[in-house]
């Protein structure tokens, strides 16, 4: 199984809409179209600060990451926010997610970046994943939605 990683490109949209609509049901979310529409102009345009890098099998878009980049107060270069992480079902289970986390990870330190995180649900069972990039810290977190 060759999988191979690289930046999301126009001619991917309705590759990456299948997987989006997946990543939203899962959550159980009904995002509108307008919001949809607008993630999607931001992580190909180059300028923004929002990027996405995908796993692709056989000419298939089969997983992406979805990320933001940020200053911070504590350090001087950019802080790597991994917003979404999503894998056509019918790959899981084979490293697709960990080879894409571990992508993204190369990338953040080849470009300097200062940190590189994400959060999860405490019963997501991915935990088994993400612990062997790193143990979970103690921080909870606060959200006032507006
Ligand atoms: C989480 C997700 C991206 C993992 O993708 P994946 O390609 O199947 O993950 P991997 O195959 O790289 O997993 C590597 C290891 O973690 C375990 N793991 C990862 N996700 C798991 C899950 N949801 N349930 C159980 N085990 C999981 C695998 O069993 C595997 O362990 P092993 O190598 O010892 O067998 C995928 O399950 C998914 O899209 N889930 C729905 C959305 C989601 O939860 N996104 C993350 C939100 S924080």
């Amino acid at each position: 199984m060759v999988v191979t990683f690289r930046s999301l490109e126009a001619e991917d949209k309705t590759q990456w809409l299948t997987l989006w609509k997946g990543y939203n049901d899962f959550y159980a979310s009904d995002l509108s179209e307008d919001v949809t529409e607008y993630t999607w102009a931001r992580l190909i345009d180059p300028g923004s600060s929002m990027f996405c890098r995908v796993a692709v099998m056989d000419g298939a878009v089969v997983g992406f990451a979805h990320c933001v980049l940020h200053e911070g107060t504590w350090v001087t270069s950019p802080i790597c926010y991994l917003e979404d992480l999503f894998v056509d079902p019918v790959w899981r289970g084979k490293g697709v997610a960990r080879e894409l986390i571990q992508f993204v990870l190369n990338e953040a330190k080849a470009q300097g970046w200062s940190r590189f995180y994400w959060h999860t649900r405490i019963h997501n069972p991915a935990r088994k994943l993400y612990d062997e990039f790193v143990p979970a810290d103690d921080f909870v977190r606060y959200c006032v939605s507006l």
